[in-house]
């Protein structure tokens, strides 16, 4: 069964800290001392298990009326089935719940596709960010 729940970082941190460095770390090769900041702690985790395992995660950290969506990973053998687009809105949700006006994200040049089918939209130049291209897209609520 396949369950998502969003929660506090001392509830998901031993959930999610082993896909994401697996997902970032290992498979993207993100520097492991920028994958773990100091937004984790007052940011809201998304968490999808399936059989006990975590498969997906994502955070949303709220400024003001402005939500930021960062960390969107799916374990590399359950993607393509919905689960990152399941994670994806269940953080817009959240984010509209707790009074945001505007979704903001930083877009991997190759997701810029995936998020786009949320309607997130692309502003501004290319930039670098861990090593890897990216793109501000947002989304307003
Ligand atoms: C990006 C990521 C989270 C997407 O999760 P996913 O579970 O595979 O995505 P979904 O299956 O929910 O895809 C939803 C839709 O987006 C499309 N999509 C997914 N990834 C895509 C990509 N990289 N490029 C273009 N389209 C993509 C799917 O085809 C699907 O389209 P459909 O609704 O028309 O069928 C996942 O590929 C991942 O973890 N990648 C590695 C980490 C990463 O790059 N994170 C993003 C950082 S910005």
């Amino acid at each position: 069964m396949i369950e998502l729940s969003i929660t506090s970082w001392a509830e998901a941190q031993s959930l999610v800290k082993p896909l994401r460095y697996q997902v970032f770390v290992i498979e993207q090769k993100v520097p492991e001392d920028m994958e773990w900041d100091e937004f984790d702690e007052i940011a809201w985790h998304a968490i999808v298990t399936a059989d006990n395992q975590t498969i997906g995660t994502g955070r949303l950290i709220m400024h003001d009326r402005i939500a930021k969506i960062g960390r969107m990973a799916v374990q590399s053998s359950r993607r393509n089935q919905g689960i990152g687009k399941s994670i994806l809105n269940e953080l817009i949700q959240t984010a509209k719940e707790k009074g945001a006006q505007e979704c903001l994200l930083h877009a991997q040049v190759h997701a810029i596709a995936f998020y786009a089918k949320e309607d997130f939209e692309p502003h501004g130049p290319i930039f670098d960010e861990a090593g890897i291209p990216h793109v501000e897209m947002r989304l307003i609520l």
